[in-house]
């Protein structure tokens, strides 16, 4: 055998070592170098205390993904914080709980905390155009390309809409009503309070 014959042996015998290792489903093969596969964050979901986790190759068909992910600085070395007890997380505004057929009483009690200042209305405006001008329209009183097949939108004009308090508004934002959807999910509390000044000035415009 001569030296170029050695090599081209070796070299394919070092081919089919490499593609031996079989990966299938969720199983990556063999992980020579584990820090590449693994996240170097804390994984929320995670919570593997054994520092030698995952240093050299472990990984079996059983032990996917074992490596070591623990925040030493929290309580029992845990990766997510829990809430603290009795809570519930909100922003500026606390949750909305009235109810979807309680529409009457949302346009009486509710007051708009935001006042209709320059800067409300125009961020009141572009998301007016992101969310509503499609169906409504742009100035709220003819129905925009979606709102000519979506039969039904009314204008903020009519006799029965041109009064509605900044409450009924918010409420039908956040709840939806008839053929009209929730917004509650793409919107937070501020945004559909700020929207709500807009579709006042196309109320009176
Ligand atoms: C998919 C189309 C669609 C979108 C998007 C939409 N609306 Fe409507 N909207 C409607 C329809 C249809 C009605 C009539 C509801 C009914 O009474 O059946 C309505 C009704 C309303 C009413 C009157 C509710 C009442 O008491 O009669 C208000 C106020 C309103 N929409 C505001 C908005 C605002 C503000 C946005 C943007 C955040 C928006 N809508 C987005 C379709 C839409």
């Amino acid at each position: 055998m001569n030296l170029n014959k050695i090599y081209r042996v070796a070299f394919l015998g070092a081919v089919a070592s490499l593609f031996g290792c079989t990966a299938k489903d969720d199983f990556p093969g063999l992980e020579y170098a584990p820090n590449m596969y693994h996240s170097v964050a804390y994984e929320p979901l995670k919570q593997i205390k054994d520092k030698e986790a995952g240093m050299w190759v472990n990984s079996s068909e059983y032990e996917v993904g074992e490596y070591y992910s623990s925040n030493p600085n929290n309580p029992h070395e845990m990766n997510m914080r829990e809430p603290v007890p009795n809570t519930v997380r909100r922003g500026k505004y606390l949750p909305y709980r009235i109810p979807k057929d309680s529409l009457e009483l949302a346009s009486r009690i509710l007051k708009n905390p935001l006042d209709s200042t320059a800067e409300v209305i125009a961020e009141g405006k572009r998301l007016y155009g992101i969310f509503c001008s499609h169906c409504h329209g742009t100035n709220g009183l003819e129905p925009g390309p979606v709102g000519e097949k979506y039969a039904g939108v009314p204008s903020y004009q009519s006799p029965a809409l041109k009064n509605m308090t900044q409450g009924h508004i918010f409420h039908v934002l956040s709840r939806g009503k008839g053929r009209m959807p929730s917004h509650a999910s793409q919107l937070s509390i501020e945004e559909r309070w700020e929207i709500a000044r807009y579709v006042q000035v196309l109320q009176n415009q």
